[in-house]
């Protein structure tokens, strides 16, 4: 029997709905609705052992990850953590050492809640900053003010534990309007942040920003000045859009990276099983009621993924051990000179140019 030791719980409430965003989320009106998704949580449980069970899985008696994520799962709060524990308190512990995130908004946690996250074992916070341009931010559509910014990240500094910060670039504002990125960046990284996410600015058409957004060049200057900044302040780009100080890259989001075990409960959390076949067994839960749609992939689709998932990643890769690259290793020469890729012995590994057209490279190879 396999094990899982990491769950992804998704909280599907927010104070407000950001113009911008597709993720599952409903506005948080009343505590009514907190209790309907407890039963969810509740009814969940015996449907995911079932699932995990047919494919050979069982859930390993300790977790390594935990992590909670929105939606706005600071907005749980103290009820929230309370359930939590008794929830988890009955089908698995914590393991010594995991890592238990929990996405946090400015102006969206209370004391008593982030005391009771404590309490269960949360030790790192995913912060949702996006902007810290005062100026700027009432353009983003955003429930938050820039006071609520400051007065969040100076809690987490005095907290003085393992956060990340969420930062958009490309963001639609009134041309008069400059945003200087750099001085943002200095004032989030004085309150000491172990880590920085990036997030380009995309919405589909119809939606209120799409007309508005800047064109792509614009957010990849953003993009390569942000990757020069927090270089030279000493953190990694170890993925695509993830910065990390040494010792702080992100367990959780790395199993999804590596194709890893990842379960996940919560209306449209989405999970993983790998499968001995060498395919996956991705799944994810229904709106309307505690149930799981399964989408099976086959070793094809598997090796597909993996090769992106290794082009997000900045870990030196050797193209022969990796499906469509190994038979294309002639393309390394024109990547290289493109300053899409380096080249260390047999090794390569991403540049952030690369990553910028990241699309059009596997494109090539496929
Ligand atoms: C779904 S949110 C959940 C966390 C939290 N509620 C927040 O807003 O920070 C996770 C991340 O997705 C980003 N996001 C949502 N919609 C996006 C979009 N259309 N384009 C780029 N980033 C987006 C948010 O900015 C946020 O950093
Ligand atoms: S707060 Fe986060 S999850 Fe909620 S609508 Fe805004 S971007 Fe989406």
């Amino acid at each position: 029997m396999n094990s899982v030791d990491s769950i992804y719980f998704h909280f599907p409430y927010c104070k407000h709905l950001c113009n911008y965003c597709d993720f599952f989320k409903y506005k948080l009106k009343n505590a009514d609705q907190i209790t309907n998704y407890h039963r969810y949580l509740e009814m969940s449980w015996p449907v995911q052992l079932e699932l995990l069970n047919g494919y050979d899985y069982q859930f390993a008696p300790k977790m390594q990850t935990l992590y909670w994520g929105g939606g706005t799962p600071s907005l749980w709060g103290k009820r929230g953590a309370e359930f939590f524990r008794e929830f988890y308190s009955q089908y698995f512990q914590l393991a010594q050492g995991a890592e238990f995130t929990v996405e946090l908004d400015p102006g969206a946690w209370d004391e008593q809640g982030f005391d009771a996250f404590l309490s269960i074992g949360v030790n790192r916070f995913s912060v949702g900053i996006q902007c810290l341009d005062p100026d700027i931010l009432p353009f983003v559509d955003r429930s938050h003010t820039y006071q609520e910014s400051l007065e969040t990240l100076q809690m987490m500094q005095r907290w003085g534990g393992n956060f990340s910060v969420d930062l958009m670039l490309g963001l639609a504002h009134p041309a008069q309007l400059t945003r200087n990125l750099k001085k943002e960046l200095d004032q989030i990284l004085s309150f000491d942040p172990q880590h920085i996410s990036l997030y380009i600015l995309s919405t589909r058409k119809n939606y209120p920003l799409y007309d508005l957004l800047p064109v792509d060049e614009y957010s990849a200057e953003e993009y390569l000045q942000v990757h020069q900044q927090l270089e030279k302040a000493g953190f990694v780009h170890y993925e695509v859009s993830n910065y990390a100080r040494p010792g702080y890259q992100s367990v959780h989001n790395k199993k999804y990276w590596q194709q890893k075990a990842v379960a996940a409960f919560g209306p449209t959390a989405s999970g993983f099983l790998p499968l001995a076949s060498g395919g996956g067994l991705r799944y994810q839960w229904k709106v309307s009621a505690a149930e799981i749609k399964e989408e099976l992939l086959d070793s094809e689709q598997m090796k597909l993924e993996s090769l992106y998932l290794t082009l997000r990643q900045a870990e030196k890769f050797n193209p022969r051990q990796i499906a469509y690259l190994r038979e294309n290793e002639h393309i390394f020469a024109g990547w290289i000179e493109a300053g899409h890729v380096k080249k260390e012995g047999n090794l390569y590994q991403m540049s952030p140019e690369g990553w910028l057209v990241m699309d059009s490279l596997v494109g090539q190879v496929l």
